[in-house]
């Protein structure tokens, strides 16, 4: 199937890549104390498995830390300095709200609302996803409708119903502040501006990553690392239940879009997903494939945060999904029992990556 020929390549395009970049991967961790653990690793192998009749790349260890673009020079000066300006509500309208508020360490950078309340309590669409391991995927947000980290960034700037400033205004606020002077002439050599702002925020998100879990250490060869109840879960998710035809490679993801059916929860009436931005008929309703790193961390799940629990998750899959006419031909019941669904679900916990040792940036005055 040509949708598995392309996963397949964007894999091995990525190992690709970090392989290249583990060098760099060693100056990160010096460089912010949440940084990435990042032993150069051996890429993943390149296993696949076949279900089904449908060849996927396997699941594996986290190789290392993640790419950087070649466009995104100075990087490790970079990564400092993002951090604050992903911490500091000075980005946003009314000086309260920062990339954070929706995307919060302590709770696995992700947002435990349903869906996100920005500026003046507007409400957002879709639940805020996790920025752990973001630098390690092709397109963000749920739709895919932007390529890069850098490209996002300044986009919940803007968006009335998250940060609702302006461009302008940003530059202009943070253009006054004394320790923001100082530190764009020093890495960029420049006054306050918006590519550096996107450049060093990028720069940060890379650095939180997800790894070093219980599923890391047993198939690095510590058996003792997962529960049997979570190893008999690993088996399901490639076999039975059928999660890896999605949920593949290190980070779990085929960095593809599917339609599964979720039910339409939040203020909008109707989601069209991916199809918002390719407008082709086999895209509506699709949603980026999530993730499923620290996932135990970033309740609630979906698009549209319908689902409170893991369990709950558990058992919508168990049926197949929902129901859709675009609805993902990948999936299909799978009569799981009450013990295979609790096995799934303590997997799924056994991916939670090691605690990052993680300290608030003094913001500048
Ligand atoms: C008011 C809440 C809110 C704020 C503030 C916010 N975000 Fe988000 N973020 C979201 C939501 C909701 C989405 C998903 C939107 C979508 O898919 O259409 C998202 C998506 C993302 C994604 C894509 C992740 C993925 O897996 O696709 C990244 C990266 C991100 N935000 C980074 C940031 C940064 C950087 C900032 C600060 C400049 C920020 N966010 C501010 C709510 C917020
Ligand atoms: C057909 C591809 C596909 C298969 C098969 C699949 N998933 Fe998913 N999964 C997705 C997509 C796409 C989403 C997001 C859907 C949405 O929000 O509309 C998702 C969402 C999830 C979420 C919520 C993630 C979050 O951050 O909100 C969990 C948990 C999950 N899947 C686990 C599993 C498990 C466990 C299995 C096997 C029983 C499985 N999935 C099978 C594609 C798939």
């Amino acid at each position: 199937m040509d949708l598995y020929r392309r996963t397949v390549k964007v894999h091995s395009q990525t190992y690709a890549y970090l392989i290249v970049l583990g060098v760099v991967a060693g100056l990160l961790t010096s460089a912010d104390g949440i940084a990435a653990r990042s032993e150069a690793r051996s890429p993943a192998s390149a296993d696949t498995i076949i279900i089904d009749g449908m060849t996927v790349a396997d699941i594996g260890p986290l190789p290392t830390v993640v790419p950087i673009p070649a466009t995104n020079l100075n990087y490790t000066a970079k990564v400092e300095l993002g951090k604050q300006l992903y911490f500091d509500g000075r980005l946003s309208k009314n000086n309260s709200i920062s990339c954070a508020f929706c995307h919060n360490p302590f709770t696995g950078f992700a947002d435990p609302r349903q869906t996100s309340i920005g500026v003046a309590g507007g409400i957002g669409g879709r639940q805020s996803p996790t920025i752990f391991n973001t630098g390690l995927i092709p397109l963000q947000f749920w739709d895919g409708r932007a390529g890069s980290l850098e490209e996002q960034a300044l986009g919940p700037i803007i968006n009335p119903v998250e940060m609702a400033e302006t461009h302008e205004n940003v530059v202009k606020k943070l253009g006054k502040i004394k320790g923001y002077q100082q530190q764009f002439r020093a890495v960029f050599g420049t006054e306050v501006n918006l590519q550096g702002i996107a450049e060093a925020i990028a720069a940060y998100e890379r650095t939180v990553v997800s790894t070093d879990s219980a599923f890391d250490k047993y198939v690095l060869g510590d058996t003792t690392a997962m529960e049997e109840a979570a190893v008999r879960g690993m088996a399901l998710f490639k076999g039975k239940a059928r999660c890896i035809l999605c949920h593949n490679g290190p980070n779990f993801t085929d960095n593809l879009f599917h339609n599964l059916g979720v039910p339409q929860a939040g203020p909008m009436k109707e989601d069209l997903g991916r199809f918002s931005v390719t407008r082709q008929e086999k895209d509506k309703g699709a949603f980026k494939t999530p993730t499923l790193r620290s996932i135990s961390e970033t309740a609630p799940y979906m698009h549209d945060g319908v689902f409170t629990t893991l369990e709950e998750v558990m058992d919508f899959l168990d049926q197949g999904g929902g129901h859709n006419p675009n609805l993902s031909p990948l999936l299909k019941p799978l009569g799981l029992s009450t013990d295979e669904k609790g096995e799934l679900v303590a997997f799924l916990k056994a991916l939670t990556g090691a605690p990052i040792k993680f300290e608030m940036p003094k913001l500048p005055k």
